[in-house]
C-alpha cells in the first residue's frame, strides 16, 4: 500500500504531526512518500499511489493558499481514491473545538471545498512565542488573551495530542 503525504507548515508542527503519521503508517505496512505541499506542486502524479493524506495548518483564519491550488488541481483523482485531510490550529486545543464538526476553520473549509476527503481530523497546534517575529508575537498575545489561554511571551507549549495524532494514523491506514 503506497501513501503520498503532503503538508503546509510554517513552524514545523503540521510536519512534525506528518512525520508521526509516516512513521505508524509504514509500521502497518505501507509505503510513504512525505513532501512539502507548497514546494511539489507541479511534479505530483496521485495516481502512482493508493491514498493520499493532506494536512496544513491555519495563520491568521486561513490555510495555505497551496492548499487551493492543490486541490483545484487534483479535484478529479482526489474524489476518485481514498483521501483525508487533518488540519492544525491553536482553537483545536479546546476540547469543544476539537473535531473537525465543532471546530470553525475545519467546517468553514469543508463546508466550501469540493474535494470529499475520506477521512478528516483535526489537532491542536503548538505555541512558540519566542520563536515568533514582533508583530506575529503581539498578535498571537492579543488572540490568546481573547481567548483565554497563555500570553507569556517566553513560552513554548505543545498542545497537540499525540494519541488523537496516533488514532487518526489507525484510521487513514484502514481506509480504502
Ligand atoms: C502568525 C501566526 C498566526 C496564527 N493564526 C492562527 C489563527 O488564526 N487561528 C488559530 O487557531 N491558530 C493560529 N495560529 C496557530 C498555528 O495554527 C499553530 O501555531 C500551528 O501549530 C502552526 O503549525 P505549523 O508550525 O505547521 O505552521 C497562528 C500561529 C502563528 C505563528
Amino acid at each position: 500500500m503506497s501513501a503520498l503525504l503532503l503538508y503546509c507548515s510554517t513552524d514545523g508542527q503540521t510536519k512534525k504531526i506528518m512525520t508521526q503519521i509516516a512513521n505508524e503508517l509504514r509500521q502497518h505496512g505501507h509505503d510513504c512518500d512525505v513532501r512539502d505541499l507548497t514546494s511539489v506542486q507541479q511534479s505530483l502524479n496521485l495516481s502512482a499511489y493508493n491514498k493520499v493524506l493532506v494536512g496544513a495548518s491555519i495563520r491568521y483564519g486561513y490555510f495555505n493558499k497551496a492548499l487551493d491550488k492543490f486541490i483545484t488541481r487534483h479535484l478529479a483523482q482526489l474524489n476518485s481514491m481514498p483521501s483525508a485531510f487533518f488540519g492544525v490550529n491553536l482553537t483545536a486545543r479546546k476540547a469543544e473545538k476539537n473535531t473537525p464538526e465543532t471546530n470553525a476553520y475545519m467546517r468553514k473549509f469543508l463546508d466550501k471545498t469540493p474535494w470529499k476527503p475520506t477521512l478528516t481530523g483535526v489537532f491542536a497546534g503548538a505555541l512558540f512565542y519566542p520563536r515568533y517575529k514582533w508583530i506575529d508575537r503581539v498578535m498571537i498575545q492579543l488572540i490568546m488573551k481573547m481567548t483565554k489561554g497563555e500570553t507569556d511571551p517566553t513560552k513554548e507549549i505543545e498542545y497537540t495530542d499525540w494519541n488523537k495524532v496516533s488514532e487518526f494514523a489507525t484510521h487513514f491506514a484502514k481506509i480504502e
